[in-house]
């Protein structure tokens, strides 16, 4: 039977080369070594890395691209970030907010993200941004998996109606439960909104994703109740913490017990380097803290580490362009993890491992997975975090969805034209 899809030469992203892949009706139905047979397309790789899409553990689609709308963030701080969208908020029409979601797609495919997590702000009554993100996941989920955190941004007890508006936003489809216990009035009402929304996401079968501790005070420890009440309610790999910024700041003989906690409790732990990196340690004078949660611990506590972008071109970050590899990359520089076991582990942390904490189905380079592929203008990962290079091809069961030209420099010496590729 003829495949519908061959790419050849592929590098694969366990290190082997000179693989071909098969594709057959959305799927992989073969990876090996010079693959017989026809298809109705055929890429060359020639080499180049071919790897699972970028998956995105963390975004805000409802508030990405409104940039300057209505004001700029002049102090680029996270409190005016609140503030400013709290002022754009009563404005959000279904359509705005659609519009700007579906283009950030647009953006996040042509990087070769297939799949982005986003948290939906749900304290509006009117429940806009909901009503729009949902339409664009349905719109959407040929080309990318969108999947929707109900996300009670002004706190689940601090805004009144939350609880309600939490359950609305989950009975039109919301797919996950999210918090954020450190916006609350006290540790103690953070701490009963950490096992009130865990609670509702058991009840649901649904799972769990809180902004978690994202402030550089030591003493927030939401994420120590976060793993307790995973394990209590049996929602072990189900539940995730973001930010976690605060565990920079903390006492290492508390981190030492907790670390295996979220390690019993199976949870991932969500760090969005961009935003940490510019948004803590705004309190400091010098020396001024990094605020990137644990990575290294982490993971070599064996929890699951997943990056997400969180923001771009919205009242919280004025940059970006959604690549997940910028993402990763500024990861290796702030968590320092430049060895060479180490770089590779951030490029699992923008693929693999985002697709476990969202619970992908069918994603990774196994016959059987969903034919979903990106082909990198490089030759492995640690080169692919180095270069950010073009994403060739971006396939999607089996079809490409988006191609970008190969990036390569022309250098005029005098008589010597010489091209740069910046590889050695
Ligand atoms: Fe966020």
């Amino acid at each position: 039977m003829t495949l519908d899809l061959i790419v050849r030469g592929a590098t694969l992203t366990d290190g082997r080369t000179g693989m071909d892949i098969a594709v057959r009706d959305g799927k992989i139905v073969e990876v090996a070594p010079s693959i017989d047979g026809a298809a109705t397309r055929e890429i060359d790789a020639a080499g180049c890395l071919v790897s699972p899409p970028f998956v995105e553990s963390h975004f805000h689609l409802d508030s990405t691209l409104s940039l300057g709308q209505p004001r700029m963030n002049r102090s680029g701080t996270l409190l005016e970030g609140i503030q400013l969208w709290s002022e754009l908020k009563p404005h959000l029409t279904v359509d705005s907010v659609k519009e700007r979601a579906r283009r950030l797609c647009t953006w996040a495919i042509a990087r070769g993200t297939l799949a982005i997590r986003s948290h939906v702000d749900v304290c509006d009554q009117r429940l806009i941004a909901v009503e729009a993100l949902l339409e664009l996941r349905e719109e959407m989920a040929p080309w990318i998996d969108v999947q929707l955190v109900a996300f009670p941004q002004d706190g689940y007890f601090r805004f009144a109606g939350a609880p309600d508006l939490v359950a609305r936003a989950l009975d039109k489809g919301v797919d996950v439960v999210g918090g954020i216990p450190h916006f609350e009035r006290t540790m103690e009402e953070g701490a009963r909104s950490v096992r009130a929304l865990c609670a509702l996401a058991a009840e649901r079968g649904l799972r769990v994703d809180m902004h978690c501790d994202e402030t550089d005070d030591p003493l927030s420890r939401h994420v120590e109740t976060l793993a307790f009440e995973t394990v209590r309610l049996g929602m072990e790999g189900r539940v995730a913490g973001s930010h976690l910024t605060s565990m920079h700041s903390m006492d290492n003989y508390y981190v030492s017990k907790l670390v295996p906690l979220m390690a019993e409790a199976e949870l991932s732990a969500v760090p969005n380097p961009l935003i940490n990196i510019v948004l803590q340690g705004r309190h400091d004078t010098y020396p001024k803290r990094r605020g990137l949660t644990r990575v290294p611990e982490l993971l070599a506590a064996g929890v699951n580490v997943s990056f997400g972008h969180d923001c771009v071109m919205d009242p919280w970050y004025s940059l970006g362009t959604h690549d997940m590899l910028e993402v990763a990359a500024m990861a290796l520089h702030v968590a320092q993890m430049t060895g060479q076991d180490e770089m590779p582990r951030m490029f699992d942390a923008v693929t693999v491992n985002g697709a476990r904490t969202l619970g992908l189905d069918g994603y990774g380079l196994e016959p059987g997975c969903n034919a979903d592929l990106v082909i990198l203008q490089a030759a492995n990962k640690i080169e692919a975090l180095r270069l950010r290079p073009a994403r060739l091809f971006v396939i999607r069961r089996g079809e490409v969805i988006a191609e970008t030209a190969a990036s390569r420099s022309r250098v005029q010496l005098g008589d010597r034209e010489l091209t740069v590729d910046f590889k050695l």
